[in-house]
């Protein structure tokens, strides 16, 4: 029996204290990727920290181009930003909101959570978030960035496909009970606006800092899949960029931007 009912945008804004993130909230049942929807409302030149909030995703997306599993009783959603920042900044926006989601799910939870390079947010090692940051931009000058962020909220994740179960958990099997999905949007849109501003005041170094508290991965040996190359080494940490730094076997210091982590053993 599932208490959980819709996510009601007006009782997501009802106490809601933001200046902008949220204060548009676009509801559907079922799109084919918030991000989809939110990149044409971007297009059409909807306001900054409008929201795009589905029940389902027939066509969900993770980041490579992979399939993104999105039953009713997740939290989908896509927030549109227009900041004034260039393109290789979208790799600190992607940080930052893992730490936004890290923290409410610590705070508001008390749950235990760590962040795995760039932007999983797992609870005992399993990942219970994602994140997909995409861009429009013309040259260097960014017009819109979409931050779309997948939450396993009440999901039952025994229904989850078999490949996906082991390495996967969600809100509700962590804690044995349902999470108020309305409330904690709310709690992460307050957050989500208020690490925004400090990002776009140029201060990324206490949100760097607060991601590397989340990041117990590093120090430990890894291997990364960047661009076709695998990268194996320790992941010594990341610099200011949000690049991954890792130090390979032979001594030599590696600078990545993009890539997939897996933990050695
Ligand atoms: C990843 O870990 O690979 C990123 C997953 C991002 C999933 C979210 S759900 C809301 C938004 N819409 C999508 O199609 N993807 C993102």
């Amino acid at each position: 029996m599932h208490k959980d009912g819709i996510i009601v945008p007006k009782r997501v804004q009802d106490g809601l204290r933001t200046d902008f993130i949220g204060k548009e909230i676009h509801h559907f049942t079922e799109v084919t990727s918030t991000n989809d929807i939110a990149k044409e409302l971007a297009a059409e030149g909807a306001e900054e920290g409008t929201i795009v909030i589905a029940e389902t995703q027939t066509q969900g997306r993770g980041r490579f181009g992979r399939r993104w599993a999105s039953p009713k009783r997740g939290i989908w959603f896509s927030t549109i930003l227009r900041p004034e920042v260039s393109p290789k900044d979208a790799l600190k926006l992607t940080l930052m909101t893992a730490v936004v989601v890290a923290r409410v799910i610590k705070r508001t939870l008390r749950l235990d959570v760590q962040i795995k390079w760039p932007n999983d947010v797992l609870i005992k090692g399993k990942k219970v978030c994602g994140i997909l940051t995409e861009m429009n931009t013309t040259g260097k000058v960014v017009n819109s960035v979409i931050i779309g962020v997948g939450i396993n909220a009440n999901l039952d994740i025994d229904s989850f496909p078999e490949d996906l179960r082991d390495s996967t958990t969600s809100l509700k099997k962590e804690l044995n009970e349902e999470v108020a999905r309305e409330r904690f949007l709310r709690i992460l849109l307050e957050e989500l606006e208020h690490y925004y501003k400090t990002f776009t005041r140029r201060e990324f170094h206490p949100i760097l800092e607060e991601w590397k508290s989340f990041a117990d991965f590093l120090g430990s040996p890894v291997e990364i899949v960047s661009y076709d190359e695998k990268i194996t080494g320790l992941a010594i940490g990341v610099d200011q960029s949000g690049a991954l730094l890792i130090k390979t076997q032979k001594g030599i210091m590696r600078r990545v931007m993009s890539g997939d982590v897996t933990l050695q053993k």
